[in-house]
């Protein structure tokens, strides 16, 4: 399996390897923290052996109900909120691309609820509905979360009043925790097929349990080459010796530069299908680095498109800011630009190009000027859209993202500022 490709060449001024190779002693125990799990939140740490430890049991049950879900249903309505809910919309944009719910020869739609309060998108997902066989994945680890909760409540009724309460049970699926939560209880009592978020893996690190793969399944993707990619990439972290290994190598620079003053990381790709993925690195790194007054800021843009928005700040604004560009060498598909007799926009000459290489010029371009303007930059790059090199990158940033919580000295793990706002909410609604 050809690995992703990790670039430091733009760092290089910043965050020298010399300075790297420094390092050694203090990175290798951020890495033994995290790999012989004595750190703060080591009971959290299922995810870095998931991709050979996994239960093959549950991965096949989820294939059997994928299968079903693709047969008895035109759609399926995925409610969950933050880590059960962004790794798999950035696994179906990256696969399926983010037109796959219009897209006549796939599986079902796939539809996310739940990770918000709006009653506008909920109604416009009922409408999804309207004359359509359709089943829930309802996922949440603790069961309780508002957001899911709500949601769930709306499109079970929408299935009990379509179906009967016996035929709903049968289309409804909950992930959820192995013993505990209001929604372990309800799917007993009901009788919901279930699946497991681990006791060890929290919500950000669980794109490879049931949260993830029941809905990348339903899509059609192949869980077998997604955890081949994983694996892959978990030997790969685990086993390279030190001054090669670009994952610990990548988790240092993060927090080197950080340490300059660089205090926001800008997750940059040339795909819209990829925005996504920077939703998931937002939360991955934003709630694991981001406590005790510290922490790097994750932010996101697509590009071209952002260039048009955000390019000037990169390119010119406060020097604070770091970009890790993800860019995928062959498009889904390519389309060649054609040929007219008028040279009506000057652009003539790039007839029967096709526009994946006016992508790859954008990229080498933008970040040569980014280089100009002094943004440091780590370009991760691959071949394609694969399951296996998806597979590869969730498991490179989750482990990059351990690392670099354990050298910056944090609990990459807990969340307790998420509590907050939560419980604010409760207050307001328990006075109405
Ligand atoms: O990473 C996390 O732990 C959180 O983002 C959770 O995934 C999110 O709050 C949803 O929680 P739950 O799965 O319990 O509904």
């Amino acid at each position: 399996m050809k690995a992703i490709n990790v670039d430091f060449a733009k760092t290089e001024k910043y965050a020298p390897e010399t300075q790297y190779l420094q390092a050694k002693e203090n990175v290798l125990s951020a890495f033994k923290t995290l790999t012989e799990k004595t750190g703060a939140g080591a009971e959290f740490t299922g995810w870095v052996d998931l991709p050979v430890a996994y239960d093959k049991e549950e991965v096949a049950r989820i294939k059997k109900c994928a299968e079903k879900i693709r047969k008895d249903s035109d759609v399926l309505v995925v409610c969950g909120i933050g880590g059960s809910y962004l790794g798999a919309a950035a696994a179906l944009d990256f696969l399926k691309g983010g037109m796959y719910n219009f897209k006549t020869d796939g599986g079902p739609q796939i539809f996310f609820a739940g990770n918000n309060m709006s009653s506008s998108y909920i109604m416009d997902v009922l409408d999804r509905l309207e004359g359509k066989d359709f089943s829930v994945n309802v996922i949440s680890k603790s069961g309780t979360t508002m957001e899911t909760s709500i949601a769930f409540r709306i499109f079970k009724k929408a299935l009990e009043d379509k179906y009967g309460k016996e035929e709903a049970a049968r289309r409804i699926y909950a992930t959820t925790d192995k013993q505990r939560g209001a929604l372990k209880q309800l799917a007993d009592s009901e009788g919901y097929e279930e699946f497991v978020v681990p006791d060890d893996i929290g919500g950000r690190f669980s794109v490879l349990t049931a949260v993830g793969l029941l809905p990348i399944a339903v899509a059609g993707g192949d869980l077998d080459e997604l955890f081949a990619g994983a694996q892959a990439m978990r030997e790969y972290a685990l086993n390279t010796k030190f001054e090669e290994n670009v994952v610990l190598r990548y988790a240092w620079t993060r927090q080197k530069l950080y340490g300059m003053g660089k205090d926001i990381e800008i997750f940059a790709n040339y795909e819209p299908d990829l925005r996504n993925i920077g939703e998931w690195l937002k939360q991955l790194f934003g709630e694991s680095e981001g406590k005790d007054g510290m922490g790097i800021f994750p932010a996101s843009v697509s590009l071209t498109t952002d260039l048009h928005s955000m390019g000037q700040l990169i390119q010119d604004g406060k020097r604070n800011i770091f970009e890790t560009i993800i860019f995928v060498e062959n498009a889904l598909r390519d389309v060649e630009i054609p040929e007219f007799d008028e040279d009506f926009d000057g652009y003539k000459y790039l007839e029967h190009l096709p526009v994946g290489a006016l992508n790859l010029a954008a990229f080498v371009g933008t970040s040569d000027a980014h280089e100009a303007g002094n943004v440091p930059q780590i370009a991760i790059g691959m071949e394609d859209r694969s399951e296996a090199n998806l597979g590869q990158l969730f498991y490179f940033f989750e482990f990059v993202c351990g690392i670099s919580a354990y050298i910056e000295g944090v609990n990459p793990f807990n969340q307790p500022g998420v509590e907050e706002y939560k419980k604010n909410i409760r207050k307001i609604l328990a006075e109405k």
